[in-house]
């Protein structure tokens, strides 16, 4: 009979301890340690399997080929190949890497109401339209209740109902992981989608759900599924206050990819990353809008150019994310604050790069913010990190303080430097031919770019005349200010320039040449 032995689990990082301790000497963490009863096979002595190899006992020439008990040159393993099978969603198979890998299980976490079962769901119908079959077992909801949504989106709008897609969608309002595991089995699905893994339990476990022994178990249950199978698994995971997966980080360890799925509450963007992926890169994302049927696929944001004059304190920025560019809109807006409690806030940018980009523009671009309380936007709920967003950044700051408005349809590429040059940023070339494929009509980019217009674009070659698709070179932050002007309509007054603000416009000639910038239109 197995003998059962206590271990002691800890709740924050998912350590194993044979005793309990006050403290986790993993993580540190206080009061985290659980108790948790394990079967134990009997082994018998001198029976003890090497890592990894299979209990049916293969010989040792086999085992050495694989690489398993002994060393091999590296170059003499054979590759794998990993297959991939496309969902259909090309948004969630961009961040997948391509599709979902056979046999392999993925979390998606994200904050209650985010859209995380719409999109299980629709990656579900996506699948079944395709000829696969897919098993969507809700612990959260009944059947009625996921086939009422199931009804408004898209991808079952699309293959003619729920009902046209017959027995290749399954549903089950199911929390018990036994009967989903042999619901699995019987229906041979493609994939299994369980939504959620903080509600799903085993009778023989005596804790509540959510908890870790019921996580640990439920997940290995669901792991082992996926690995004999073969079928992918996508699991539902809850996030706490913070933002973290709720529960073990164990959970992470066990599955090999881990998602997140984010979004303004806001705005109707949402965007999926990759933050683990075993067979793949993480700086991949996938964009998706929130509509009345559902998720639709977001392939990009436009440059409006042709709606009337930009806004003061607008700019747009090319971003990269992953291999792939988006382009990011910016608003900044300055207001007057207190002396010595000034606000600087921003929402979706770095804020230590926002205070760094006033102190230099105070400083090289003769804007007075001591008393000026600036905020500063990233659109949409899109999130830039990277300082190749400082120049965008610098500019609707600029404008926004002065009511000067861009060019239409520029977008701003470079990071500014605390001497208040402008430096090239990598990917400069993708970012200057997405910008334009995406509707810019003038790129500013640092002067040390190395970047032409892309072979189809028509190149203007009238000095100083902004037409379509320009790459327009700007050595300083200085020199960039340059190209803001009056705007036609504003709701406030223009502050009257500074002196260095007078010595900037005056010295700058044209484009600031005597701060060290330069124009050249490609
Ligand atoms: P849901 O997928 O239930 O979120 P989660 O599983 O992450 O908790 O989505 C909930 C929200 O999405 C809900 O507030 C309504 C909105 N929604 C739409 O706007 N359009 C739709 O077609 C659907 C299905 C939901
Ligand atoms: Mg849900």
């Amino acid at each position: 009979m197995a003998k059962t032995r206590t271990e002691f689990l800890c709740r924050e990082c998912g350590g194993n301890h044979p005793k309990w301790m006050g403290k986790c000497p993993d993580c540190g963490a206080w009061d985290s340690l659980e108790r948790f009863s394990v079967e134990v096979e009997p082994t018998k002595a001198g029976s003890a399997p090497i890592w990894g190899a299979p209990a049916d006992g293969t010989d040792a020439e086999e085992l050495a080929r694989s690489g398993i008990g002994r060393a091999v040159a590296l170059g003499s393993v054979p590759e794998a190949q990993v297959p991939r099978v496309p969902t259909g969603i090309s948004e969630f198979d961009r961040v997948l890497g391509g599709g979902v890998v056979p046999g392999s299980v993925m979390l998606l976490g994200g904050d209650p109401g985010i859209g995380k079962s719409t999109l299980l769901m629709q990656v579900a119908a996506a699948v079944a339209a395709r000829g696969g079959c897919a098993l969507y077992a809700s612990s959260e909801e009944s059947p009625q209740q996921v086939r009422l949504r199931a009804e408004r989106l898209e991808p079952v709008v699309r293959a003619g109902g729920a009902a046209k897609l017959g027995d290749r969608l399954l549903v089950m309002g199911e929390g018990n992981v036994a009967r989903i595991v042999e619901q699995a089995r019987r229906s041979h699905p493609a994939l299994v989608l369980v939504d959620s893994i903080q509600l799903v339990h085993r009778a023989d476990v005596s804790a509540a759900p959510g908890s870790i022994a019921q996580l640990r178990r439920c997940c290995l249950d669901l792991v082992g599924l996926a690995k004999s199978t073969g079928c992918g698994v996508v699991l539902v995971g809850h996030v706490t206050k913070d933002g973290g997966l709720a529960g073990p980080k164990l959970l992470e360890h066990l599955v090999d990819v881990v998602l997140s799925f984010e979004g303004d509450r806001h705005s109707a963007i949402r965007v999926v990353r990759g933050v683990k992926n075993r067979f793949g890169s993480t700086q991949e994302i996938g964009l998706f809008e929130m509509r009345g049927d559902g998720l639709a696929e977001v392939e990009a944001v436009r440059v409006p150019h042709g709606a009337g004059p930009a806004a003061p304190g607008c700019a747009f920025v090319a971003t990269m994310a992953g291999t792939r560019c988006l382009l990011g809109e910016i608003h900044a807006l300055v207001a007057t604050g207190f002396l010595g409690s000034t606000k600087r806030k921003s929402s979706g940018l770095d804020s230590s790069r926002l205070a760094m980009l006033i102190a230099v523009l105070e400083k090289h671009g003769g804007l007075r913010l001591a008393d000026q309380d600036v905020f500063v936007q990233s659109l949409g709920g899109l999130k830039i990190a990277e300082p190749a967003a400082d120049m965008a950044v610098a500019l609707a700051i600029a404008g926004a303080f002065y009511n000067r408005v861009l060019p239409q349809g520029a977008v701003a590429i470079g990071e500014v430097g605390l001497t208040g040059e402008l430096r090239a940023v990598p990917q400069i070339e993708q970012r200057v031919h997405e910008s334009l494929r995406r509707g810019a009509r003038i790129v500013f980019v640092p002067s040390s770019a190395r970047v032409g217009l892309p072979p189809k674009l028509p190149p203007t070659s009238r000095s100083g005349d902004l037409g379509d698709g320009q790459i327009v070179k700007v050595g300083t932050i200085a020199a960039a200010l340059e190209f803001l002007s009056p705007a036609q309509r504003g709701l406030t007054t223009e502050p009257k320039p500074s002196a260095s603000d007078r010595k900037v416009r005056a010295g700058g000639g044209e484009t600031g040449a005597a701060h060290g910038g330069h124009k050249s239109i490609s």
